[in-house]
């Protein structure tokens, strides 16, 4: 579509009276998704472990560059539909990463104001991809403040604040709408092994694996959905504990996930264990090994996230091995490296945050090869954490 013709349609939602508007805009949102291609299904064979199969759905090659790219446009959807967001309202939220920048997309297409309020600490190509889509980023100091200082900023200037964390289960339609697990089963079906006995994802907002998980019992399918926790978050802990609602104790995490995108200091209210089956936790080293690993395998970047899911998945298949199970495994590509130019793809970076990951890497090339060895990441499964 044309510049000329977007401003032009554009011009013409600025007059138009909300409900029109409201109309027009939705319009938009579908067209831009008619626009847009399926994310990529690629399949990964294992040498040492020809009986299980490795797949990774590409969310990084979304319009808006990862996964983030459809909460952003079922929120903005949720948002219109409640009447929450009218032709002149500043979208705002809380996000330093991924979802910042696919909202902003969102927020261009429909000719509104956005505004991200981040932590100082946020990477330079993510601010400079907000500001590429005509986001606005407003830092603050403490990054746990950063939902109170949109809720705020919200209030003084009549925004609306999207709040990714309360609303990612609840926008999603989890039934199905071409939602992330409708395509991802979809494009199995001429696989040998079209039901994948594992689904492996991260959480930060829970949203994704909110997603899978519901859409897993709704179609009554067997597979399982197993969710990776990096360093310095509390979902695993909690998980184990059987106490969902449980925050940090004060004190015990002095520091959030390093993992841009996963692992928070809290439980947000769209993370479900519930409907989780297992869940492994990752150290970080290892999530960088594996993020450096599928440069090598995949020739290009992707983000440390993905490493998290992969070092999951290979923890679930050297499972499946000794049990002498066959079958799929299946996990995302969350988003680009090209992200992480200036942090996880930098040695001294990597050096000065601990993260250099050399015997891990040599480790991971080991075990994908030859099949000696694995990550041996603790696994914590439904049936052991303690429900209380
Ligand atoms: C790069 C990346 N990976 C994974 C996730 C986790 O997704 P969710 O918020 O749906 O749990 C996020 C979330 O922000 C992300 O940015």
């Amino acid at each position: 579509m044309s510049a000329h013709r977007h401003m032009n349609i554009l011009g013409t939602m600025e007059n138009l009276p909300n409900r029109a508007w409201v109309k027009m805009a939705i319009r938009e949102i579908h067209a831009d998704f008619q626009r847009s291609a399926e994310t990529h299904m690629v399949r990964m064979r294992l040498p040492a472990t020809p009986q299980i199969c490795l797949y990774l759905k590409d969310e990084s090659t979304h319009p808006s560059g990862s996964l983030k790219h459809r909460l952003a446009r079922s929120l903005f959807l949720y948002g219109l539909c409640n009447g929450w967001i009218r032709n002149e309202t500043t979208i705002i939220e809380a996000s330093s990463g991924s979802t910042a920048v696919s909202e902003a997309y969102f927020a261009r297409l429909l000719g509104l104001p956005f505004i991200a309020v981040m932590p100082h600490s946020t990477s330079q190509e993510k601010i400079k991809l907000i500001e590429f889509y005509g986001g606005r980023c407003h830092f603050v100091d403490n990054p746990s403040q950063i939902r109170a200082a949109s809720a705020e900023l919200a209030q003084q200037i009549g925004g609306h604040f999207m709040d990714q964390f309360t609303f990612a289960e609840r926008a999603t339609d989890w039934r199905g709408n071409n939602n992330i697990a409708e395509s991802l089963f979809r494009q199995l079906e001429l696989e040998p092994d079209c039901n994948p006995v594992w689904v492996v994802v991260g959480a930060g907002t829970g949203g994704t694996s909110a997603t899978l998980g519901r859409f897993i019992r709704y179609h009554g399918r067997d597979t399982k959905l197993c969710v990776v926790d990096p360093d310095h978050s509390v979902f695993f802990d909690c998980y184990r504990a059987g106490k969902p609602g449980a925050k940090a104790t004060p004190g015990t995490l002095a520091q959030s996930s390093r993992i841009e995108g996963i692992g928070r200091p809290v439980v947000e209210p769209s993370f479900i264990p519930e409907i989780i089956d297992a869940m492994i936790q990752v150290p970080d080293r290892w999530s960088v090994a594996a993020m450096l690993f599928l440069e090598e395998w995949l020739g290009r970047r992707v983000g440390p996230s993905t490493g998290t899911n992969l070092i999951g998945s290979l923890e679930l298949v050297h499972q499946m091995r000794q049990r002498s199970e066959t079958g799929s495994v299946v996990t995302l590509i969350c988003d680009s490296g090209d992200r992480y130019g200036h942090t996880f793809y930098n040695d001294e970076w990597r050096r000065a945050h601990g993260l250099n990951s050399k015997t891990e890497l040599d480790q991971l090339r080991q075990f994908v090869h030859s099949g000696i060895g694995s990550p041996g990441c603790e696994t914590c499964q439904r049936d052991q954490a303690i429900m209380s």
